[in-house]
């Protein structure tokens, strides 16, 4: 049995999980104590981009919670217009139990819930309008979890097969898409 395989009998099944360091966690320099917090989870990165995030992204990603009041300022912070830095970085992390072992790290949604030693209760805020600063994304179930990293990641851009794909022709080219 290899090591991968040991973790998994010990700790529970083999998950993967977006996260995406939001503009404020990139405009405030926090992107290596944030990664330094994550890499406690022992989890692997099996995927990393930096992302211009466009409107359409942004309400992709978000789209289940159109009709809330805060849904058009999510949308705005989420592309960098708040901060002046229109990026995010987009990780997967794989492992066992990712999706509960990043969420427990990253902290209670509302940073002012959050435990102080969580990254989101270390280095969240609400904005005097009542936005929710939280740096930090993470994927809440394993079926969002897939959603979110087909939204975001090409299947060339994980390194290692996730999820099944298909083979189409763009432009007289052979391009790998999801299926
Ligand atoms: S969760 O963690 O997904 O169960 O939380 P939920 O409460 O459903 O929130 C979903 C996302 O909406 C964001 N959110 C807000 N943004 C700005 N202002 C306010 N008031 C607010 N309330 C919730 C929250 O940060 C979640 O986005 P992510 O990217 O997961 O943090």
């Amino acid at each position: 049995m290899d090591d991968t395989q040991k973790d998994i009998e010990e700790e529970g099944e083999m998950q993967q999980t977006l996260v995406l360091i939001k503009p404020d966690g990139l405009k405030k320099s926090l992107t290596g104590n944030i990664l330094t917090k994550l890499s406690e989870t022992r989890l692997t990165i099996i995927g990393s981009r930096v992302v211009c995030v466009s409107r359409e992204l942004a309400e992709k990603h978000y789209e289940q919670l159109k009709g809330r009041p805060f849904f058009d300022d999510l949308i705005v912070y989420i592309q960098g217009k708040h901060h002046h830095c229109e990026r995010v970085l987009a990780l997967v992390y794989q492992g066992p139990v990712a999706i509960q072992k990043v969420r427990t790290i990253a902290g209670a949604t509302n940073p002012e819930e959050a435990e102080p030693t969580t990254i989101r209760g270390a280095y969240g805020r609400i904005t005097t309008k009542g936005v929710y600063e939280n740096v930090i994304h993470a994927s809440s179930s394993p079926s969002e979890s897939e959603r979110e990293i087909k939204l975001w990641f090409k299947p060339e851009e994980i390194v290692v097969p996730l999820y099944p794909t298909k083979k189409v022709i763009k432009d007289r080219i052979e391009i790998t898409e999801w299926a």
